[in-house]
């Protein structure tokens, strides 16, 4: 993974939603409110720098929630960023979708803004 298509993002995306979330969280977080009230452990693939997974794990205290990117940059800034314990129900963790660790049984995966990291995403879509 090139790391380099980070140092610009991160500024102009990743870090800023932590102040200024993204509008697209809010219905998103209205259209998982009834299966995240049911759930105890939900992963997010790709996660950036954590900003709208530290929304929901706040929204949603008894979940434990884990955000998963293959950047160690984003990932490092999610766990500076999350410090404090103003979400001590989300973790931050360094892994490869293509090649996941294992993890324990999960509840739901969500996975924001992450198509067009998929190789050939738009051939489904012609
Ligand atoms: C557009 S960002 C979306 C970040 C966050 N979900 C959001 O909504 O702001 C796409 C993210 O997918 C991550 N990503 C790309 N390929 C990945 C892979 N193979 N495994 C895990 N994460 C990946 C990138 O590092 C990046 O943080």
């Amino acid at each position: 993974m090139d790391e380099s298509i980070h140092d610009a993002a991160l500024q102009r995306c990743h870090v800023g939603q932590w102040k200024s979330p993204k509008r697209s969280t809010v219905p998103f977080a209205a259209f998982i409110e009834a299966r995240a009230r049911a759930s105890r452990r939900i992963v997010d693939l790709g996660c950036g720098a954590g900003a709208a997974l530290s929304q929901l794990a706040a929204a949603h205290p008894h979940v434990e929630f884990v955000g998963i990117d293959v950047s160690p940059k984003l990932i490092g800034f999610a766990n500076a960023l999350s410090e404090g314990g103003q979400s001590p129900n989300v973790t931050f963790v360094i892994d490869d979708w293509f090649e996941l660790q294992c993890y324990p049984a999960v509840d739901g995966v969500i996975s924001l803004q992450t198509l067009s990291w998929l190789s050939g995403f738009e051939a489904p879509l012609q």
